[in-house]
């Protein structure tokens, strides 16, 4: 039946009832330009009286109050066999003459009651499945079906959390044209295990499921282990859905070739399938959950929502045949696993805190660095670059009077600077000017075409820019939350510059180290520099007798240190004698005096580069002094690396990672964190030495740069960011006579 709203093309009416997954309910007929929220009918919870004025429409407590606005109403409240009165409402809604979308699961008992109700009233009911439309679903169900056709699956293999078995069901029946005829073993399950699994076959082809079948003792589906994961068996290989979000993977059957000579003869063997790559990913974009529900579940049910839309036209109740099927089948599977344990949300075991995932990430930075291209990296960099580039005008008060030009000296004026800041708006100034936001003419500095067109709102178009450089950073260099550090300088930029807050407190909120984590150890260049650093150390370990000594300056979270542990352990423990974990402050020691328990070979002190007496106080000689991102902090690198080469062994090495290049991006963060240099930097009014003026104070301090990584056509080049290898051939020498 087509409604006069339909008709007009006006948006259509709907009340949204239930609060908890009715929300996003709400949020998606919120998005969607044909419907539109006319009220939430609920029990009058605190949380529904919340809901209904976040989206400002009423409160209905009666269907009879609901009937008078709307003929249309999504339900998500938990039906019959979830404990809820879902399917009793669904009845009285169509009973009163209302076309009802009710959302999974529904009993199979409940769904003839629902049926026979809309029949009789002659009324649109239809059961929503958001997953059926998730983006990843919706590509691997044609993916499977393409390649059924070419070659009949041989098994299924599918991992469920129990509370979504009815999607999982749903989605068997999609793919295999109705499930039918299938059949199930007895289920399996050790006594107080998790799991429980189930064998048979879903139309005819063999199935083996893995159900998590444990509820949260509070609310049943706030603690899931997963959502419900799928694989398929073809002779040529296996087809993946990881998770309902993706990602899609495929493996191809290992093949091996009757030949004699293997793996000598492999390579000029014509087998296709021993060309394809182990694994390949579809699609290549990671998504946080937080993104799926916020995005992707909404989108998903605006689409249920458009199809039931399609349907009242058509007076056609479309997949309804299709959800009867899924309720048999989940009735079925359901009632062979068993009843759930509940579990308390803690005995869930997940203590988010201490998973980190990002130092997972952070194993394979150098894989991803070595798979990326220059470009692509290039390409993220000019991104960051511009979002600060862009911050820095917005702080400098880029006003009216640049349009014509103003003194240089007017515009230094316009920003409150402390002393030890007050070198930063000069090079930010610099750095606009030759990045082309800034011009010079007749003395008067002057906004480019460039920066004219963003003048009269430079906030908003830096907040632009950041968020379209999100998507060259997140998990592409860094984390989110790394992102997020960055960009916390805004907030605090006037601040800063004034003086009035410590940069380090950005960094270290609350004292936590995480964040510092995070820029240290997990981004790709951190993470790739000090694996290389662990590497390398590794290799002296292997040619140093004694065990080494090492000294590591400004260790601070220990992110460099860690990584060469874990190498030089790789190797023989005994290949290290101690390791010197020194840094200006002592904030750092607590944390790596835990993380090293029991290692006797980890000695903490605190040691000042820039304090002369502090290499002194060291009475020994290292094989290795390491200083990761440490040496462009202090005023003077000539000075501080001259004692350094002090303390080497004759045939000891100094490692280094260092930037090597301005940013835009560390004009605006840690800039605030450094102070001026009075070193070659001075000349060049720089915040870090060039590769020719690192070079040149290598050697104005008596060492030889031996080796340095990565080179210029690698692809994290572009970062700016490299190692150093440094010998002091002078002690060499001494040790010679
Ligand atoms: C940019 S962080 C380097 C990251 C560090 N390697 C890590 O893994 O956390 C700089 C480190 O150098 C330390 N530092 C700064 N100035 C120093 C100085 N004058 N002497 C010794 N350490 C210093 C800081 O405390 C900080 O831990």
């Amino acid at each position: 039946m087509i409604t006069s709203y339909q008709r007009f093309g006006m948006p259509i009416p709907v009340v949204v009832a239930g609060t908890r997954f009715g929300q996003f309910y709400a949020e998606a007929v919120a998005r969607n330009p044909r419907f539109e929220l006319v009220g939430i009918l609920a029990r009058g919870s605190q949380r529904s009286v919340e809901v209904a004025e976040r989206y400002q429409v009423p409160l209905f407590t009666d269907v009879d109050q609901v009937a008078e606005v709307t003929k249309f109403v999504c339900v998500a409240v938990g039906t019959q066999a979830l404990g809820g009165q879902g399917t009793e409402l669904g009845i009285c809604l169509l009973q009163t003459g209302l076309d009802v979308l009710m959302e999974q699961p529904v009993h199979y008992r409940d769904l003839v009651q629902l049926a026979r109700a809309a029949s009789m009233s002659k009324r649109n009911f239809h059961v929503g499945d958001l997953y059926l439309n998730l983006p990843a679903v919706r590509q691997f169900v044609k993916m499977f079906a393409t390649l059924s056709a070419i070659s009949p699956p041989t098994h299924l293999v599918c991992e469920l959390a129990n509370q979504v078995c009815f999607p999982l069901a749903h989605l068997l029946v999609k793919m295999t044209g109705g499930a039918k005829p299938w059949s199930f073993t007895e289920a399996v399950a050790e006594p107080d295990a998790p799991i429980v699994q189930l064998g048979g076959k879903i139309a005819g082809i063999p199935v083996s499921f893995t159900v998590h079948n444990t509820v949260g003792a509070e609310v049943a589906d706030a603690d899931m282990p997963l959502l419900f994961g799928i694989t398929v068996g073809f002779g040529s290989g296996r087809l993946s859905l990881r998770d309902p979000h993706g990602p899609i993977e495929w493996h191809p059957a290992l093949t091996l070739p009757a030949d004699t000579l293997i793996p000598a003869d492999l390579g000029c063997h014509p087998s296709t399938l021993l060309d394809q790559d182990t694994t390949c990913f579809i699609p290549p974009n990671p998504l946080s959950l937080r993104e799926a529900l916020a995005r992707q579940w909404v989108d998903a049910l605006s689409m249920d929502m458009d199809a039931w839309r399609k349907s009242t036209a058509s007076g056609r109740a479309v997949g309804l045949q299709r959800a009867f099927a899924a309720a048999e089948l989940w009735h079925e599977m359901t009632s062979r696993v068993g009843a759930p344990r509940p579990v308390a949300a803690a005995a869930m075991g997940i203590d988010w805190e201490t998973v980190e995932i990002a130092r997972l990430r952070s194993m394979a930075w150098p894989q991803i660095a070595a798979e990326s291209n220059v470009t692509s990296v290039a390409s993220a960099v000019a991104g960051l670059d511009r979002a600060a580039e862009l911050s820095m005008a917005a702080l400098l008060g880029m006003h009216a009077e640049l349009r014509t030009g103003m003194l240089l000296a007017d515009l230094l004026d316009s920003v409150e600077v402390c002393p030890a800041t007050a070198h930063i708006p000069r090079r930010w100034i610099r750095r606009l000017q030759e990045s082309g936001w800034l011009t010079t003419v007749d003395g008067l500095v002057q906004a480019t075409p460039r920066l004219r067109a963003h003048l009269d709102d430079l906030w908003m178009a830096a907040d632009r820019a950041w968020e379209e450089a999100k998507q060259g950073w997140n998990h592409r260099l860094g984390s989110p939350q790394v992102l997020s550090y960055f960009r916390s300088h805004l907030e605090n930029l006037a601040d800063l510059m004034a003086g009035k807050m410590n940069a380090v407190n950005l960094l270290f909120v609350e004292g936590s180290t995480e964040q510092a984590h995070a820029l240290y150890r997990d981004t790709m260049i951190a993470a790739c520099l000090n694996q290389y650093i662990g590497a390398h150390v590794a290799e002296l370990a292997a040619e140093c007798r004694e065990g080494l000594r090492i000294l590591e300056v400004g260790a601070g979270t220990g992110a460099t240190c860690d990584v060469i542990l874990d190498n030089v352990n790789d190797l023989d423990p005994a290949s290290l004698a101690e390791y010197h974990y020194t840094d200006i402050s002592s904030f750092f020691f607590a944390e790596s005096r835990a993380r090293h328990r029991g290692d006797g070979r980890i000695i903490h002190h605190v040691l000042d580069l820039q304090d002369p007496r502090a290499f002194i106080q060291l009475d020994s000689q290292f094989n290795v002094v390491v200083a990761a991102g440490v040496l462009n902090n202090v005023v003077d690198v000539v000075e501080v690396l001259s004692r350094m080469r002090r303390v080497l062994a004759p045939d000891g090495q100094i490692i280094l990672s260092e930037a090597f290049q301005e940013s835009a991006l560390m004009l605006l963060t840690q800039a605030f964190m450094m102070s001026e240099a009075y070193d070659l930097r001075a000349a060049t009014d720089t915040m870090f030495c060039t590769h020719d003026q690192w070079l040149a104070s290598f050697e104005a301090a008596g060492l030889s740069c031996i080796e340095h990584w990565p080179p210029d056509d690698h692809p994290i080049s572009v970062l700016g960011q490299r190692v150093y290898i440094l010998i002091a051939p002078e002690n060499q020498q001494q040790e010679e006579l």
